[in-house]
């Protein structure tokens, strides 16, 4: 997909099959992410892909804004060392994540953070010790169940009527379930 589609066509979305993503494009999402703008060339992050049910299921039961990471065939958890721009480092590579998988015909949601009561507890199940990473931030991505209409809409239509399209259905079977449970 286009690179600007992408940036556009990207939504947070709730709704999604389970259906396993192949390893190859989880990588090649993570990429993006490990290849995002960093102040000073630091780097500060570390990835974690959580794409075992058993974690999945723990996070999510941590996790109160985010209880769908439970279905989510794929969990990534993006932590940061505490530098001075870590959580602009953070989220860079968190976006770029977003919307790598969007590229990739899937749907994403960022789930927060470090400022969340729950993080200590992410950080521990998923071994980073909060000492030594003491920020971070939370991004999952998954299948959502609108990709097979996206698709055909991004091939047959002009930009702005896809992105209505696109629009249009996320928010009848995704997003706006998922916003009254923000
Ligand atoms: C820092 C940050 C934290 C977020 N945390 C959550 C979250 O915990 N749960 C959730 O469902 N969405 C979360 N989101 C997603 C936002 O709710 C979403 O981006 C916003 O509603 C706009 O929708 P859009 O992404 O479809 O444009 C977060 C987004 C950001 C940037």
């Amino acid at each position: 997909m286009d690179a600007l589609l992408a940036l556009k066509a990207r939504r947070s979305v709730g709704s999604y099959k389970p259906d396993p993503v192949p390893p190859k494009i989880v990588e090649d999402i993570v990429d993006c992410g490990l290849l995002a703008v960093t102040a000073l060339n630091l780097q500060p992050w570390e990835f974690v892909v959580a794409a075992e049910m058993e974690s999945r299921r723990q996070l999510a039961e941590m996790i109160d804004t985010g209880r769908f990471i439970g279905e989510a065939p794929v969990c990534v958890a993006v932590f940061c060392r505490d530098t001075k721009y870590y959580l602009e480092d953070g989220s860079a590579a968190i976006q770029n994540m977003l919307v790598a998988a969007r590229a990739h015909g899937l749907g994403s949601c960022w789930v927060a953070g470090d400022k969340k009561p729950y993080f200590a507890r992410v950080g521990e199940m998923l071994g980073m010790a909060l000492q030594t990473h003491r920020a971070g931030c939370v991004g999952l991505f998954h299948r959502t169940t609108l990709v097979a209409t996206q698709e055909i809409a991004l091939r047959s239509a002009a930009l702005g009527e896809v992105l209505a399209e696109v629009q249009g259905r996320f928010y009848v079977i995704g997003h706006a379930d998922d916003r009254s449970g923000r």
